[in-house]
């Protein structure tokens, strides 16, 4: 890679500005000075700016992966002209790039996945991997006994049939006339449980993601926190896509 690019990626400059930086002898490779831009660099090098050492190439190129408790109230998009969005939630992070994986309605809260690996992130969201997501759910309404029988044949929309989906019902309220329940999705077409359940009689009034394939919502984490993925985890991702 050019030294002025691995600059510029960096986040040290603009590329016209970093050729102004690498110019005036501010930039060292392996200890010596360097004043050609266009100088390769390479995993093994050492790059230092003022004096200060930057990370290796090996750092630049590896993929960045967070799990986030999405709190409600904000959308998966990276900007919106009305609503705080979740990647601005990592703004600190100082990365280019990062996405979310697939999308929570703005009024649903839990697991989403963060990256800048547009690669995994398309095998996870792809239908044919069929990886599944598990939802907490309260729900206005008592669901029918034939309830997790209907939704595991899979129901008939106007546009599409949905793939069979499993439901738990975890809790009944007669006097209330709720329950709440687990529902299992493996694809994820828009407002996908909401239409679910209420093709099975019920209101949706809360939806959580507590799972995304190998993955389970880090309890530590509070609506709005977010950590990076353990190496584990990552490894268990790119297994459940066939991709280790
Ligand atoms: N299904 C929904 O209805 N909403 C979500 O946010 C996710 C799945």
């Amino acid at each position: 890679m050019r030294l002025d690019k691995y600059l510029a990626d960096r986040g040290i400059g603009t590329r016209s500005e970093v050729k102004e930086i690498v110019r005036k002898g501010r930039v060292s490779v392996n200890g010596t000075v360097v004043k050609d831009s266009g100088a390769a660099v390479s995993e093994a090098d050492s790059v230092s700016v003022d004096g200060k050492a930057l990370g290796g190439i090996a750092e630049l190129t590896k993929k960045h992966w967070f799990m986030l408790n999405k709190p409600a109230g904000t959308v998966s998009a990276n900007s919106d002209e009305r609503d705080a969005t979740v990647i601005d939630i990592f703004g600190k992070e100082g990365l280019k790039g990062l996405f979310t994986v697939g999308r929570l309605d703005k009024d649903t809260e839990g697991l989403l996945l963060v990256c800048d690996d547009g690669e995994m992130s398309h095998y996870l969201l792809s239908p044919s991997r069929s990886v599944e997501k598990t939802y907490f759910a309260r729900v206005d309404g008592l669901l029918a006994t034939d309830a997790a029988e209907r939704l595991s044949n899979g129901i008939e929309f106007k546009d599409f049939v949905s793939r069979p989906a499993k439901l738990e019902i975890l809790s009944e309220d007669t006097d209330n006339n709720t329950c709440e329940v687990l529902v299992t999705v493996c694809e994820g077409r828009f407002h996908e449980v909401k239409r679910l359940i209420a093709a099975i009689g019920g209101n949706v009034t809360y939806l959580k993601r507590i799972a995304f394939g190998p993955l389970k919502l880090d309890a530590e984490l509070k609506p709005g926190e977010y950590r990076t993925l353990t190496d584990e985890e990552i490894r268990a991702l790119k297994a459940a896509v066939g991709k280790e």
